[in-house]
């Protein structure tokens, strides 16, 4: 295996207050010295509760947002040493997917076009050719031909995120930060969702920042697993080991909040299918 991703000691605050003269009165600082790599096609998941940092971690290591200080190297570039250009290459080769599908999807756009965009912006196709391209990928994540002239608002929450992975896919990304996929989905619909990324990965040999505060969705899919805490990796390990013997408190403690799966049949009927895939 080789390394895809390797972050080095990020930091980032944000501005929370100003004075009138616009300067800063106030920082959070979100993300401290957080530092992990992650293998060509594996998944890294994140794990914490709200506010430890997750998002900013996934913003940043696709330069969505600018750290303050640290290093993201991906497949051998240093990303904050790339200029306009080559940042838009990366954008092809890293992508994002949400938790809200409806917000990432133009809602004026009917799904031929929101997942055919990439491929006239990138690749200049158009008419047939770009159908053909969309129709296939639309298919591959589980869509139908009769549904392409359709807006988002006619679809379900699992069928947006479908559509949303499948519009990731266009760019043949080998990487996709994942920040709460299913959160927003029924429990029902997360298996399949979560059995879509796992496929997808093994046949496109795919890199994944799986970004979760559900433990057991992470220790499913996840091949190593980064625990944040207020801004900080308080434990990272890969997964069987970080679950089986977790060292830090603050990871033993959230493995014990882990709900019993034997109460809620339904989540675990929801995550199981992804361990089989
Ligand atoms: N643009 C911003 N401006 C100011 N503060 C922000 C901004 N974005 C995030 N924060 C703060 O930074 C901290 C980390 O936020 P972040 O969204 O990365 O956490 P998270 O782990 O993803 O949380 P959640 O599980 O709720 O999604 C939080 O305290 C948040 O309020
Ligand atoms: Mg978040």
């Amino acid at each position: 295996m080789s390394t895809l991703l390797e972050v080095s000691d990020l930091n980032k605050s944000y501005v929370t207050k100003r004075n009138v003269l616009g300067r800063p009165t106030r920082t959070l600082h979100a993300v401290k010295n957080v530092s992990f790599s992650l293998q060509r096609g594996e998944t890294v998941g994140i794990v914490g509760e709200t506010g430890a940092g997750k998002s900013t971690v996934g913003r940043l290591v696709l330069r969505l947002i600018e750290p303050d200080s640290g290093r993201v190297v991906f497949d051998g570039q240093d990303l904050l040493e790339l200029g306009h250009k080559d940042l838009r290459s990366l954008r092809q080769r890293a992508q994002m997917i949400f938790q809200d599908p409806f917000s990432s999807l133009d809602p004026r756009m009917v799904i031929r076009d929101a997942v055919g965009e990439p491929f006239t912006v990138h690749q200049g196709l158009r008419g047939e050719e770009r159908d053909t391209r969309v129709l296939e990928l639309l298919e591959r994540v589980g869509m139908r031909a009769d549904q392409l002239d359709r807006y988002p608002r006619e679809f379900s929450g699992g069928q947006l995120q479908r559509i949303a992975i499948a519009r990731a896919l266009t760019t043949e990304p080998d990487f996709i930060v994942c920040d709460e996929p299913v959160a927003a989905l029924d429990v029902s619909i997360q298996a399949q969702v979560l059995n879509l990324l796992v496929d997808l990965q093994q046949e496109r040999g795919l890199g994944y920042l799986f970004i979760s505060h559900d433990l057991s969705l992470v220790r499913f899919l996840a091949h190593h697993v980064v625990v944040m805490y207020m801004g900080e990796v308080v434990e990272a390990g890969p997964t069987e080991q970080l679950f089986s013997d977790p060292q830090h408190p603050y990871t033993q403690k959230l493995i014990s909040a882990i709900p019993s799966p034997r109460p809620s049949r339904q989540r675990r009927s929801a995550v199981s299918p992804a361990k089989e895939a």
